[in-house]
């Protein structure tokens, strides 16, 4: 029976192929930092300047890349999908929504927002955070990037589970499943009545979980798959 309501979660690995290096690489460092040296709350305290020119650094690369035809893909789907989706995404990047995606949401925050330590306002951000700028609406010289660190609640859960707990199709793209809640949400669908279907490179941590693994490279497994949903 055709799904009428798809949840998709997507990973680092989807945006891979534009060029934007996964966080779990073959040396296990993420662009040459441990992930707990960057990502974490603890990280920032100790040393908020090292982590500030990390994201930064981040931030800039994102002008460097653009979609792929797995974010494009994608789009076309939302754009033509009758029922409902929802595009979760764990990545701070914003490919999917230059790809063309609407129906999306970044549970793991966004590279190009800061976050204010002191007045909790989450304004759009493109240059760096690294020279202690002002806040646009306190002017307190305490903004951070808006990301989720380990340790922190990731953003949107409500509605996320909601839309978990309707859908019939459940599709994890280009992600370890090495990371909760996320790596839950496989389990979760499934109580839920869900067909649940896994695209990655290789087979990940949950791939057993799954009711059906796909595996190769986002870029040439999305397309097909979504010409397959549109058929
Ligand atoms: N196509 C599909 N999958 C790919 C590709 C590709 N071209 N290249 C790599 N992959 C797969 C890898 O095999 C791996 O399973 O993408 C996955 C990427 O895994 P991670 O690097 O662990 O990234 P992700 O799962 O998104 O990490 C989750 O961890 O550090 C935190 O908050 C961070 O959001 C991140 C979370």
């Amino acid at each position: 029976m055709k799904p009428r309501n798809i949840v998709i979660l997507t990973g680092a690995g989807v945006s891979a192929e534009s060029g934007v290096p996964t966080f779990r690489g073959p040396d296990g460092l993420w662009e040459g930092h441990h992930i707990e040296a960057v990502a974490t709350p603890q990280a920032f305290r100790r040393d908020p300047l090292l982590v500030q020119r990390f994201y930064d650094a981040r931030r800039a690369a994102l002008g460097k890349v653009v979609p792929n035809a797995a974010h494009l893909a994608l789009a076309r789907l939302d754009a033509e999908w009758r029922g409902e989706l929802l595009l979760v995404t764990q990545n701070v990047d914003d490919l999917h929504e230059r790809g063309g995606s609407q129906r999306l949401l970044h549970m793991h925050g966004e590279l190009q927002r800061a976050l204010c330590t002191a007045c909790g306002t989450a304004p759009a951000w493109t240059g760096a955070l690294s020279d202690d700028p002002p806040c646009p609406r306190c002017g307190a010289a305490r903004l951070r990037p808006d990301i989720v660190w380990f340790g922190e609640m990731p953003y949107h859960m409500d509605e996320i589970e909601m839309a978990i707990g309707r859908c019939d199709l459940f599709v994890s793209i280009g992600t370890s499943g090495a990371v909760y809640p996320a790596a839950g949400f496989v389990t979760q669908a499934q109580r839920a009545g869900a067909r649940t279907l896994e695209i990655n490179l290789d087979p990940s941590a949950g791939t057993p979980l799954f009711d059906e693994a796909r595996h190769g490279p986002a870029g040439t497994q999305v397309p097909k798959w979504v010409d397959e949903m549109l058929g």
